[in-house]
């Protein structure tokens, strides 16, 4: 059985040298996994760590650790610099027009919760309609649905066809005069499909309905401008984009996000309190209660000037040959079904082993030393729609290479010699 990629499909951007360099700057990456070469292919559950983010952490801990807007004070001072730095860091990423439209927050799933709950009881009434989609994950499922139950508003889900795309007719169909806001994932983390969220945003834009975009798994891979999608707010975690765990951003449209009511309240986020009336600050602030994560913030941007060295443009089509050179490989096994094909994809591939549970596939192929994810990956909706409870999920990064698709491959041959 070949592996090779054939002969009109997209060569990855990365050839094996530069793979392997990139690979040096991940320490995590040069320790075997049961004696095996680690093939770590979970890379959309969450990324590993480059050197510059983890000399910036110990930095940061070592010589200028403080609270930030705080202590008049050297190290509060530099603290305060390097977390606002790292906030221009963000804004310059995702092309925002404006610094103060960078929140800090724990991840994609603080960010979504913290619009549902701030814009959701400004502006979200009964009988209102909230549209997500079928392949929406869980973390922008379940927030709309505690609005929806506070509010006595309703959900309705824009379907997903059978390659895993989504019909632009059907949004046209479904934004009406009752809907509040639109909320859809940028890149599925289950099918690797991108999205057409500019078309998705002019289309809501002309209804006067705002969108959310769920980025979780789109600025590691892609360059995302804010602007030209014309969303009203996005989201990301900082640990799937090669930085720290429990940093996050919310991006808004100032016009917007200046609008809306706190959603926790405590320090840094006042203008002043007294017993009979607070009043808030400005944003980002008003969004940014009790002491901020700064060595998170400040890991992340560590992280962004990495990938913005390696090449935003360059990472986006590598991912995407090598989901497609993966999603041609595995569609040659005929015990493997593939779920999502959609013709925009990139990064994720997931699949069944026909008479394998998931979870045994995923065993074996740890035991080969590669590491996937398998389950339902937070987004039981979409398993339902693909009648399946489960999937394995091959995931890649900008340190993946076509050898690892060929590892992959081989650790399908194993997994099938297991279970016969
Ligand atoms: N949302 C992450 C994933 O898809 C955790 O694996």
């Amino acid at each position: 059985m070949s592996t090779a990629r054939t002969l009109d499909a997209p060569r990855p951007d990365f050839g094996p040298a530069e793979v392997e360099r990139l690979r040096e700057d991940f320490p995590i990456l040069t320790h075997p996994v049961h004696g095996k070469r680690l093939v770590y292919l979970d890379n959309a559950a969450t990324t590993q760590k480059p050197r510059p983010v983890l000399a910036a952490l110990e930095r940061y801990y070592r010589h200028d650790n403080s609270n930030v807007h705080r202590g008049v004070h050297f190290l509060g001072e530099r603290a305060t610099q390097a977390y606002e730095g790292a906030r221009e860091r963000v804004r310059h990423l995702l092309n925002a027009p404006a610094a103060r439209e960078i929140v800090f927050t724990r991840g994609t799933t603080e960010s979504i919760n913290l619009v549902a709950s701030s814009f959701g009881r400004s502006r979200v009434a009964q009988d209102d309609e909230i549209l997500l989609t079928q392949m929406e994950h869980h973390s922008n499922i379940v927030p709309w649905q505690l609005l929806a139950e506070r509010r006595g508003a309703r959900i309705r889900v824009v379907p997903v066809d059978d390659r895993g795309e989504l019909d632009l007719a059907d949004f046209e169909r479904m934004v009406g005069p009752r809907t509040r806001i639109v909320a859809v994932s940028h890149v599925s983390n289950v099918l690797g499909t991108v999205n057409p969220v500019r078309e998705i945003c002019a289309i809501a834009r002309r209804q006067g309905v705002p969108v959310l975009v769920d980025g979780a798994q789109a600025p590691p891979r892609m360059p995302v401008d804010v602007q030209a999608l014309g969303c009203d707010f996005y989201t990301f975690s900082g640990h799937k984009l090669y930085g720290p765990m429990g940093i996050g951003v919310l991006w808004g449209r100032s016009e917007l996000l200046g609008e809306l009511p706190p959603y926790q309240g405590g320090g840094q986020m006042i203008e002043s309190v007294s017993f009979e009336k607070t009043t808030y600050a400005a944003i980002p602030a008003r969004f940014e209660a009790g002491t901020p994560n700064v060595a998170g913030a400040v890991g992340l941007a560590a992280a962004i000037d990495y990938l913005e060295a390696v090449g935003l443009d360059r990472i986006d089509r590598h991912e995407r040959a090598l989901a497609a050179h993966a999603a041609e490989a595995l569609s040659e096994l005929p015990e493997v079904r593939l779920i999502g094909t959609a013709r925009e994809r990139t990064s994720v591939v997931s699949f069944v082993v026909e008479g394998v549970h998931a979870h045994d596939v995923g065993t074996v192929l740890d035991h080969e030393g590669i590491a996937t994810r398998a389950g339902h990956h937070c987004a039981q909706p979409l398993m339902e729609r693909f009648g399946v409870p489960a999937t394995t999920r091959a995931s890649f990064g900008l340190y993946n290479g076509e050898e690892d698709v060929h590892a992959l491959v081989r650790g399908l041959h194993r997994v099938r010699e297991v279970f016969g």
